[in-house]
């Protein structure tokens, strides 16, 4: 019996590398001697990370609500290392607007950033990495929200209910060309963001009903992340891995019924 191809990824491109979960994501793949290109808006805080780390990083400014610029983008984080074999679309907005407030534009701006901009970047990716026929890896960077509505979310748990299907239909197309394509669907993480700042009450509520007796941190993302991408994974594509501390099973605060 032969034994399945065992490739690690190489270069990698990673979006919303400014954030707490994209640049725990990008640390970690850098440690295990990827090459790492950090995509975000805020390119003062891709810099930071450049400087902070050792390994061969790079930072390039998108703004992912661009979309006509996404495949010139791809070209160019393409050029940055020679090549790209790795995907992780991590960049996402969670804000709240309760149902009934919700504007149009509040609406487009999550499906934007959320589904519309990986389905471009990952056509544009996989196009290349087809083109040069070597494989490799999409990981998209899910929520549970995507299986479980809650308020003020509507837009925000549509758009990655949206991407889990898109993973799926990515992975069916891209298997004959051993491009993986999974899905990681974080509970919640403490991240602290500037670009995503949520309640105090809400931060509270979630925390409570989570039964793993500690707080998810980007780090456990990135783990999964490094494992779907690494050589244990080579038979799993079109997956959807619940990183959440048990959130999915249920809700860990209700009282004995
Ligand atoms: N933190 C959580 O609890 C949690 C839970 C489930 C899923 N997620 C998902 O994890 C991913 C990362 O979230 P995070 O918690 O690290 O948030 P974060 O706010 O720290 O990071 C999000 C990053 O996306 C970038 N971004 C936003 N709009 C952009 C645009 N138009 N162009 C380019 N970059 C843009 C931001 O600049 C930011 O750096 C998101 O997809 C989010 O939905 C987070």
């Amino acid at each position: 019996m032969s034994t399945p191809e065992r490739k690690q990824p190489r270069i990698a491109l990673v979006t919303g590398a400014a954030g707490g979960i994209g640049a725990a994501i990008a640390r970690r793949l850098s440690k295990e001697g990827v090459k790492v290109v950090l995509a975000d808006l805020r390119a003062d805080h891709l810099a930071a990370l450049v400087a902070e780390n050792s390994g061969p990083f790079a930072a390039l400014e998108v703004d992912l609500t661009d979309r006509a610029s996404l495949p010139d983008f791809v070209d160019r984080a393409w050029e940055v290392f020679g090549g790209l074999d790795t995907l992780i679309n991590a960049a996402g907005l969670y804000p709240s607007a309760p149902l009934l407030e919700m504007r149009d534009d509040q609406w487009d701006q999550v499906m934007d950033v959320n589904l519309s901009a990986v389905f471009s970047l990952s056509r544009a990716f996989a196009r290349r990495v087809v083109d040069a026929g070597t494989g490799g890896h999409i990981v998209n960077i899910s929520s549970g929200a995507s299986a479980r509505a809650r308020r003020g979310a509507a837009h925000y748990c549509t758009s990655k209910a949206g991407l889990d299907m898109l993973t799926k239909a990515f992975a069916l197309e891209l298997a004959e060309h051993r491009i993986h394509v999974n899905a990681v669907s974080p509970g919640f993480i403490e991240v602290d963001s500037e670009v995503n700042p949520l309640g105090a009450d809400y931060v509270r509520s979630i925390r409570g009903g989570q039964p793993w007796p500690r707080a998810g941190v980007p780090e456990d993302i990135a783990g999964a992340v490094a494992y779907l991408c690494g050589p244990d994974a080579e038979w799993i594509t079109g997956a959807s891995l619940s990183v959440d501390g048990g959130a999915g099973t249920g809700n860990a605060a209700l009282p004995l019924s």
